[in-house]
């Protein structure tokens, strides 16, 4: 094969739909967790899932193609690098993020209308499923329980490292603004026995962090309001944190949440804002996942400066807390 054809063909490759389709399809029908072991015959295993015998044969062959099964002389097993896509292989992939019907998995598929999100600029993720994505986490439960799997998934790894890297040893109150299930928040407080902390989440995800903050004896020292950051938030903290939210949303909420942060800090509270910052922590594809599930993005330092700027916001320090993440933190100007 030549140059030209190898890169055709690695091109080809990208360009394909049909792989990461038909690993999400097979961990959706449990394939990799029903083929460990001796595996099953394809006619069978059609019987057993309610699924086209001859569809399922096609799907199975794509899978040995890729290495995640192999062909027995009864039938397919998942082969050791496939049973990475078993339930307990502890990544997550089958229940959190590649199962269709999870809310990473869901998400994932608005990236079929990425065209509409690059001409407009918006998320792609209402035009597939007629409304935006946490309204439809609202209107689903199952899918508002992945997500919060997922964001515990997500960030548990780097969790030590945000709580090392940072002097949050200045702050006495600090409110987690879209706290999620508060395992940061929890992280923190262990850390600094002194600190009190005030979780605001949507319901019911408060409840998880209420559960989160009493399995770690943090009752005392931490309070939980369901509500939203687009409303009136607890007033007078020392630090308002903002964990990944705000490239979670295009500008004019970003304004409308950060307008929330500067309303409740006043006068010497500063603002946190803790995310995989453009062009320093952020990889491009998690920039267009922001994009089309959300409408948002990975900004760069001098974005967050000029959002933050409207809101007498300074920029005082930025801090590379982990591969993945910095830390923002601004200060009030004194004559705001
Ligand atoms: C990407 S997650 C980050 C969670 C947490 N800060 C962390 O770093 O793990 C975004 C969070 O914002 C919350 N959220 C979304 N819209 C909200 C709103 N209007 N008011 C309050 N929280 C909201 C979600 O429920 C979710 O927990």
């Amino acid at each position: 094969m030549g140059d030209n054809d190898k890169d055709a063909d690695a091109l080809r490759r990208m360009a394909s739909l049909a792989t990461p389709m038909a690993l999400r399809v097979a961990v959706t029908l449990g394939l990799p967790d029903r083929l460990v072991g001796n595996g099953a015959e394809a006619a069978q295993l059609a019987v057993e899932l309610n699924v086209s015998p001859v569809a399922l044969d096609l799907l199975l062959g794509h899978l040995t193609t890729l290495g995640i099964v192999e062909p027995t002389s009864a039938g397919y097993r998942t082969t050791e690098f496939g049973a990475n896509l078993c339930a307990d292989a502890g990544n997550g992939f089958t229940n959190i993020l590649l199962h269709l019907d999870s809310a990473a998995g869901r998400a994932e598929l608005a990236f079929v209308e990425l065209a509409h999100s690059i001409t407009t600029g918006q998320a792609a993720y209402p035009r597939r499923y007629g409304q935006d994505f946490w309204a439809d986490l609202a209107g689903n439960p199952h899918l508002r329980t992945s997500f919060d799997q997922q964001m515990i998934l997500r960030l548990q790894e780097q969790i030590p490292r945000i709580v090392t890297g940072f002097d949050w040893s200045r702050f006495t109150t600090i409110v987690d603004v879209g706290g999620g299930r508060g395992a940061l928040l929890a992280a923190i407080l262990t850390a600094h026995p002194r600190m009190h902390g005030h979780l605001v989440d949507l319901a019911p995800t408060d409840d998880e962090a209420r559960h989160t903050f009493s399995a770690r004896g943090l009752d005392a020292r931490t309070e939980v309001t369901a509500g939203s950051f687009f409303d009136a938030l607890p007033a007078g903290a020392d630090a308002y944190l903002l964990s990944d939210i705000l490239h979670d949303w295009d500008d004019e909420h970003t304004h409308r949440i950060l307008a929330r942060c500067v309303e409740a800090a006043r006068p010497t509270g500063r603002v946190l804002v803790i995310e995989p910052v453009g062009r320093r922590r952020a990889i491009t594809e998690m920039d267009l996942s922001m994009l089309v599930i959300y409408g948002g993005r990975e900004r760069r330092i001098d974005e967050f400066r000029t959002l933050a700027a409207e809101h007498g916001l300074i920029l005082d320090t930025v801090i590379d807390l982990t591969d993945q993440r910095c830390l923002l933190e601004f200060q009030l100007a004194a004559n705001r």
